[in-house]
């Protein structure tokens, strides 16, 4: 406990990380009170005058909980993370560590163990070697959409959430899909092309308005929902077809199959994840139900598209076009490497007309970096200080709603244990003796996350609590917030 009456005690015993009763993560924390509206929505503006209006009455604030004094939770940020995300760390108190390589394995064994946070993007691994010796490590946050490059089930087990941003590029690739449709109707890339050989070629055969074209979108979830709007903004007829049924955005419409949007759709364009079920989605036998002349672009993955097959599909004329951003194999590095030996089709792809080759940069903006900075900032910063695992993609999803400043006398018990029987039955039995304001549990494979905020209690009850918690058999992590 600390002399201003915050506790943060991370202690773990499932791998022995953290030995029981180490002094040295008792942390001291500083409160502070500031509005719980620090958005600046207008919907959130206008709930809140509304609201005081209406009932006379002004809404309570939330508590402002930090596990730590301003300084003492050390965040390392790796690969060149953006300053935003440094400056909010900061403003939330942490101290920030900034370098714009990754490191290798060596290098983050001998220093990880300082860190209580760690940001990354693709580059920097997180292994099973790396997280044993991570004795502080809380959390974990991929600055980027993928999360292969962490070991996450030994994460969990180490009771550390790992956080990334999946959708924060959505629109950005909404936006290139439609650049791709308009470009292959009219043939962009190819006269563009001719031009910067010095061929002016002015022709209007085989090129078209979008305008009245059905769009077939296939897979309506983030990017294709937002691409529907834009697309129905450019007079085009949208049809979608998911696996789930999914409510139409505008004058959209679902139908029932796949087969059904292909023999209907001037263009189809992919958006689904890579599955089992979507390996190979479209093949020979896909591409001929095709209408003639129509086009296909796929920025979803690599995999769902059978190349060799859209590559006769092209020669014979029967698709006038096609925009592939993905590809089952897929270059580590820049360079001069889209060739044969990387898929033994590559030359094959190069060489027709009328289809567009980027490589894998529909997510790829300045907008889109932005908002993955600020969305894994903030998802680390509210587990970090208020407990909430909202967003982590190996932790059960765990939040509770906030202590108003005016509650004195509060904890929040964020307990990560082993998910076996008995475990409720014990903490309750702790808890018990408190009153339990507010209580969320949840689990996901072996590991299980419990938030209570207990009112009502001092110094002595907090610590007492704590240690308790901290000895039960389950226990992988408990950390106590105020
Ligand atoms: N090119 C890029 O740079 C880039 C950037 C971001 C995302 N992506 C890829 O785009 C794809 C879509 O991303 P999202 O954010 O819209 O995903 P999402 O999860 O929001 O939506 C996917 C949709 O596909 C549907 N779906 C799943 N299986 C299906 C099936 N067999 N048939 C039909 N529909 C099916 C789901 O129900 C869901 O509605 C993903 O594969 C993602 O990896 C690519």
């Amino acid at each position: 406990m600390s002399t201003n009456g915050h506790l943060d005690v991370p202690s773990r015993n499932a791998n022995g990380h953290f030995p029981n009763g180490s002094t040295d993560s008792l942390l001291k924390s500083t409160a502070v009170s500031i509005s719980p509206t620090t958005s600046s929505s207008i919907h959130t503006l206008y709930r809140q005058q509304s609201l005081s209006f209406s009932l006379g009455s002004t809404i309570r604030p939330s508590k402002v909980l930090h596990p730590t004094s301003t300084g003492e939770l050390r965040i390392l940020l790796l690969e060149n993370i953006s300053q935003g995300a440094v400056s909010y760390f900061k403003s939330q108190g942490f101290q920030v560590d900034w370098f714009p390589k990754a490191w290798s394995e060596d290098e983050l064994l001998e220093k990880i163990g300082q860190y209580h946070a760690i940001g990354i993007r693709s580059k920097t691994k997180i292994t099973e070697r790396v997280i044993k010796s991570a004795s502080k490590l809380l959390a974990i946050g991929c600055f980027c959409i993928g999360t292969n490059q962490v070991d996450l089930l030994t994460a969990a087990k180490a009771g550390i959430p790992v956080f990334n941003s999946p959708f924060s590029n959505s629109r950005s690739v909404a936006e290139l899909v439609i650049a791709e449709i308009v470009a292959l109707s009219r043939q962009l890339c190819d006269r563009a092309r001719e031009m910067h050989d010095g061929v002016w070629n002015k022709v209007s055969k085989g090129c078209w308005e979008v305008r009245g074209k059905t769009l077939g979108i296939v897979g309506y979830g983030h990017i294709g929902s937002q691409l529907s709007v834009l697309a129905e903004a450019f007079g085009m007829r949208v049809i979608f077809y998911d696996v789930i049924n999914i409510m139409p955005l505008g004058s959209a419409r679902q139908v029932e199959s796949l087969d059904k949007l292909l023999s209907e759709a001037d263009f189809v364009t992919l958006h689904v994840p890579e599955l089992p079920e979507t390996k190979g989605m479209i093949g020979a036998k896909q591409l001929k139900l095709m209408r003639k002349g129509a086009y296909l672009i796929n920025n979803a993955r690599g995999k769902v598209v059978d190349i060799p097959a859209l590559i006769d599909a092209l020669k014979s004329g029967h698709l006038a076009g096609a925009a592939l951003d993905v590809y089952p194999s897929e270059p580590g590095a820049n360079g001069p490497h889209f060739n044969d030996n990387l898929n033994d089709w590559a030359t094959s792809l190069r060489s027709l007309n009328n289809i567009i080759l980027t490589p894998h940069i529909g997510g790829s903006t300045e907008e889109a970096q932005q908002m993955i900075g600020e969305e894994v900032s903030q998802a680390l910063s509210r587990y970090l200080n208020y407990g909430s695992t909202v967003g982590s993609v190996n932790f059960p999803e765990v939040d509770l709603r906030a202590i108003a400043a005016d509650e004195k006398n509060f904890v929040r018990v964020c307990h990560v244990h082993v998910n076996q029987p008995g475990v409720l039955r014990q903490i309750n039995e702790i808890l018990s003796d408190h009153n339990v304001e507010k209580q969320f549990s949840d689990s996901k494979g072996d590991v299980a996350y419990l938030m209570a905020d207990i009112a009502d209690v001092d110094e002595h009850d907090i610590q007492s609590i704590h240690d308790r918690i901290n000895k039960t058999r389950a226990n992988i992590i408990t950390r106590l917030l105020a």
